[in-house]
């Protein structure tokens, strides 16, 4: 079990080129079961998610050709395969429940494991079933799986909606039944991340009908097949976010190449409030920070809202505040295991509900923390730049589900950060687990 050793206090300086997004590569790679023809994916991010993904693809009878160093995905499924995405894959990753739409349209069953809860919250799937429902397919909840069948999917409209508003996954999951279905489907209330976005993109290219791509409103007119394309993922905004974030927590001067600001309009925002200087350029951000920011409020929403997979990011740069500062979770309430770690490095956070209360400190100080979920961690590593003193983030695989190589990157931007395999914490560990 690795972990990542931080020397705090350093600026960091330089540039840092994004990879492609990761929450758009994994439902795109679910696409690629709605044609027999080879779907091919460039700037595909070497990360454990994606790795979960084929697994999946792979236990479903698909081939894939994965050319880590180029970044290309080759993937052909055909109808022979299974329909079963079994529970030891499924709850690695909870975005493999996005192979339901995609089987159940073409294969015309599916079974696949209910993913389960997480440590940021319970998460359900009732509007993804919801969805399926609304198209037509029977569907039944048994041993833990979700087991659906329709011989023909028929297009309806449906409003796709929780408390804490639209579904991503969700959305791409029904998007996806829905393109082989018969007739018109008018998805109401679709999320409108970039992610499903560049979805939308992708099966358009495919041969897909779908008109209202980037509204609340998705049309879909569905075709009889689907082909395979090329298609190159967006941007990762979550981690050219945790980049300009790193780079205001640390005080320094830090751009971040090949992404789009305009997915993260909302960040930007927030960073001026708090007397940070932004730079926008084409596809690049640059960040300047003062020694304190300012205090702000965040409330996480639905894009463009600020984007919940950079909350704990964002309250670790908060913090260092200057006064007082509130967080409100509006996707997920629970997600604040981070608050705990922080508090370990000396920051003073109150939790109330679904809102965390930051007290900025002049200093945090170094210290071991143990990750537990991806962007929780980010926020460690983060904390762990602007700490004095040396910070141990144990359990990085969290972090390798969704930055590729974030250790060797910050250390081009001048941080003081290496990676160390087994150690005191795995040594505690294994002994404990010993008969
Ligand atoms: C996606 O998860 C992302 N994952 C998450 O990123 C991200 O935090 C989330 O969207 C919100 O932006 C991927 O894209 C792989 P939702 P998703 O369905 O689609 C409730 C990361 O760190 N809801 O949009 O599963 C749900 O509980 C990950 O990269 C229902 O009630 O999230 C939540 O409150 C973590 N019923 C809200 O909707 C449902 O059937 C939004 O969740 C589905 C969702």
């Amino acid at each position: 079990m690795d972990r990542l050793v931080i020397q705090g206090g350093r600026r960091l300086h330089g540039e840092v080129v994004v990879g492609g997004a990761k929450n758009s590569v994994l439902p795109i790679m679910a696409a690629a079961l709605l044609t027999d023809e080879e779907l091919v994916i460039r700037r595909v991010p070497k990360l454990r998610d994606v790795l979960s993904q084929v697994r999946i693809l792979q236990a479903l009878g698909a081939r894939v050709l994965h050319d880590e160093r180029s970044g290309v995905l080759r993937i052909r499924s055909d109808d022979e395969g299974c329909v079963t995405a079994p529970y030891e894959l499924v709850r690695t990753m909870r975005a493999s429940i996005c192979v339901l739409g995609p089987l159940l349209a073409k294969r015309k069953r599916a079974r696949v494991s209910l993913p389960g809860g997480c440590v940021i919250g319970v998460r359900p799937i009732d509007l993804h079933l919801k969805g399926m429902e609304a198209l037509g397919a029977r569907l039944d909840v048994q041993g833990g799986y979700v087991e659906a069948s329709a011989e023909r999917l028929r297009g309806t409209t449906l409003f796709l909606g929780s408390s804490a508003g639209s579904t991503v996954l969700g959305t791409a999951n029904v998007l996806m039944a829905a393109v082989l279905a018969d007739g018109v489907t008018t998805i109401e209330n679709a999320a409108q991340e970039p992610e499903v976005v560049d979805l939308c993109h992708l099966l358009v290219k495919m041969g897909a009908r779908i008109e209202g791509i980037g509204s609340h409103c998705l049309l879909v007119d569905g075709v009889d097949r689907l082909r395979g394309v090329e298609h190159e993922v967006i941007p990762d905004r979550i981690e050219a976010g945790t980049f300009v974030l790193a780079g205001a927590v640390a005080g320094g001067d830090v751009t971040v190449r090949r992404c789009q600001p305009r997915h993260l309009l909302a960040l930007i925002e927030r960073l001026r409030a708090a007397g940070c200087e932004v730079k926008v350029g084409e596809d690049s951000l640059q960040v300047k920070a003062p020694p304190r920011v300012r205090p702000v409020d965040v409330t996480t929403l639905p894009h463009p809202g600020f984007p919940t997979d950079l909350q704990a990011q964002m309250m670790a740069l908060l913090t260092k505040a200057d006064g007082i500062s509130f967080v409100h979770e509006r996707i997920y309430p629970d997600r604040f295991i981070h608050v705990a770690e922080l508090h370990r490095m000396g920051a003073r956070i109150r939790k109330e509900g679904a809102t965390a209360v930051i007290e900025g400190v002049p200093r945090l100080s170094g210290a071991p923390v143990m990750a537990s979920d991806l962007r929780g961690s980010a926020a460690l590593v983060l904390a762990g730049l602007a700490a004095e003193g040396e910070t141990e983030v144990d359990r990085v695989y969290h972090i390798d589900r969704g930055y590729e190589r974030i250790d060797e990157r910050l250390r081009l931007l001048g941080a003081r950060i290496e990676r160390r395999s087994g150690g005191a914490h795995a040594l505690a560990m294994s002994a404990a687990a010993a008969p």
